[in-house]
């Protein structure tokens, strides 16, 4: 999608489609200008045909109509925000996407939005880009009916009008083009999300991290089942060994370029990585098995944010640990009964195959806490008790650092994505007690995403540590503001705002301890 700014009125530029967006209300007398410059070009008659039709800038609704060559543009959609004291970017992105699934299906290739006039415009404009970008995705690879429609027309163009009195900085043009990176990286986790599992094996995992790598600029190294064996992660291969395709140790690594800022404790990023989850021995029934490629989402919610980390160019390092495979029942697969010794040396007794997530994670938590990271964010479709503890559309986050666990909540809300803090309390603890084992892989029912958690906990050491569970959020049931169904990409975003979060902290402090600037000298410093 190409994004540029216009000057001017909004209801006179040219696109197919001029999109407004309204808060509650904003139908009434005082119309915002695009609105009112629209209306009046139609001679008063949007206004009565949206009061006519229920239009009140409510938060889901959408409103089309024909401008019958009365303004540049060919339809208005009359985007509702809801109400303005409850406005979030967020509410924004989920207006824009729902413009973006808007234009594809009136075969729009251009479009004019009018940006709202909000409090902060260079979020708003990240939003509308996102909202935009994210709302436009579609997975469509194997239908060939799709095929055939390669060339119907798509959203290719959007032009942005600020709201009146706003002048256009360098800042707007950035947030336009981190919201386009951000989106585009979401997409692209997406697909690895919505890619069958015949696709999406731990190669294929491997070589998307490899080339996303060399693309983005980022050094990423991939080991096999010997590399995987040389580091003793006992739990890993046990998963691993059931499926014929080869397990993948992936790991990538953005480190800065300036040799101090390089020394600088790195910021790890692990991802949860079973590219098909069918339980193993403890079979799934059909319905829970039937999704399961989607349990690789931790691991490519943390490729897409790498990909964008690699532009940011953080001042300090920035690692994702991955280790890929396939979770299956066959004569070489591991056992309910077996017991495992962790790359920390801990043994585990396995009470069901199909706790798998955190036997890999947990091998590949320790191997993270190895390069002795500031803080590990793990991202992992681990437990439907955390669906049904937070539903489908709220991460659960779990980690006894405050502090950390703070900052990935702020980035969350930041992001727009929703986050919700859940207990780690001991008091779970004795569920994963083992009689032959320093602890077994899974307890009872009750409060089985804290046990999760519990056991990640056991293979983290002192590290500042968030475990975030996606099991919900990384795929939608519906369509909804810029979700489609399918893969989500959640993560990304709040992935990315941390990143963002942690280089105005390191800054903001190394302003503080620097010596106070010498005066300038010569004619080119400003003040
Ligand atoms: N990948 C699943 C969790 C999951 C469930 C993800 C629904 C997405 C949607 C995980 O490996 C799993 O099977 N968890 C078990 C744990 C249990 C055996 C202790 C679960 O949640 O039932
Ligand atoms: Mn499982
Ligand atoms: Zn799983």
């Amino acid at each position: 999608m190409n994004f540029s700014f216009i000057s001017g009125e909004a209801a006179r530029a040219s696109g197919e489609l001029l999109v407004i967006p309204l808060f509650d209300g904003e139908t009434g007398d005082k119309p915002p200008a695009p609105l009112a410059g629209a209306n009046s070009a139609l001679e008063g008659r949007l206004l009565t045909a949206a009061t006519q039709e229920g239009f009140k800038g409510k938060s889901d609704q959408t409103f089309v109509v024909h401008s019958l060559g009365r303004l540049e543009a060919e339809r208005v959609v009359l985007l509702g925000l809801g109400s303005r004291a409850r406005y979030t970017p967020e509410v924004l992105r989920l207006a824009a996407g729902r413009a973006a699934k808007t234009a594809q299906r009136l075969k729009a290739r251009t479009l004019v939005f009018a940006v709202p006039e909000t409090q902060d415009t260079p979020a708003a404009l990240r939003a509308v880009v996102e909202g935009l970008e994210l709302g436009a995705y579609r997975f469509e690879r194997y239908k060939s009916s799709a095929k055939e429609d390669k060339n119907a027309p798509k959203l290719t163009t959007v032009r942005l009008a600020l709201p009146g009195g706003v002048e256009k900085t360098k800042e707007h043009d950035q947030a336009v083009a981190l919201g386009q990176r951000v989106a585009e990286s979401t997409n692209w986790a997406r697909d690895l999300v919505n890619e069958p599992p015949n696709v999406v094996n731990p190669e294929h995992l491997a070589r998307a991290a490899q080339e996303m790598g060399r693309e983005a600029g980022l050094k990423v190294t991939v080991g096999n089942r010997k590399e995987i064996e040389r580091l003793k992660m006992g739990m890993f291969l046990a998963v691993a060994q059931g499926s014929v395709n080869e397990p993948k140790l992936i790991h990538v690594e953005y480190t800065p370029k300036n040799a101090r800022h390089a020394k600088n404790p790195p910021v790890a990023l692990v991802g949860k990585a079973i590219t098909f989850d069918s339980g193993g021995l403890s079979l799934k029934p059909t319905d829970s098995m039937v999704d399961m490629k989607t349990d690789m989402a931790g691991s490519a919610a943390v490729l897409g944010a790498m990909r964008v980390i690699a532009t940011l160019k953080p001042p300090f390092p920035v690692h994702a640990f991955i280790g890929a495979c396939e979770n299956m029942p066959s004569g070489t697969a591991y056992r309910p009964g077996d017991i495992l010794t962790s790359r920390l040396g801990k043994t585990v007794e396995v009470t069901n195959t199909d706790a798998e997530g955190r036997l890999v994670l947990g091998d590949i938590l320790t191997w993270a806490t190895e390069h002795k990271p500031a803080a590990i964010i793990d991202l992992a479709t681990l437990t439907g008790a955390c669906v049904v503890a937070l539903g489908n559309y709220i991460v659960g986050a779990f980690g006894d650092h405050d502090p950390t666990v703070y900052d990935v909540l702020e980035s969350a809300h930041t992001a727009g994505e929703e986050m919700w803090r859940m207990p780690i309390s001991e008091l779970q603890k004795d569920a994963l007690r083992s009689e032959v084992a320093d602890m077994k892989n899974s307890g009872e029912r009750w409060g089985g995403s804290i046990n999760a958690a519990l056991f990640l906990k056991e293979f983290v050491g002192d590290t500042p540590w968030v475990h975030l569970d996606i099991a919900g959020p990384s795929t939608s049931p519906k369509e909804r503001g810029y979700l489609g169904k399918g893969g989500t990409g959640v993560g990304v975003r709040t992935l990315v705002e941390y990143v963002r979060r942690r280089t105005n902290q390191l800054e903001g402090s190394e302003a503080a301890e620097a010596p106070a600037p010498k005066p300038a000298r010569g004619g080119r410093a400003k003040g």
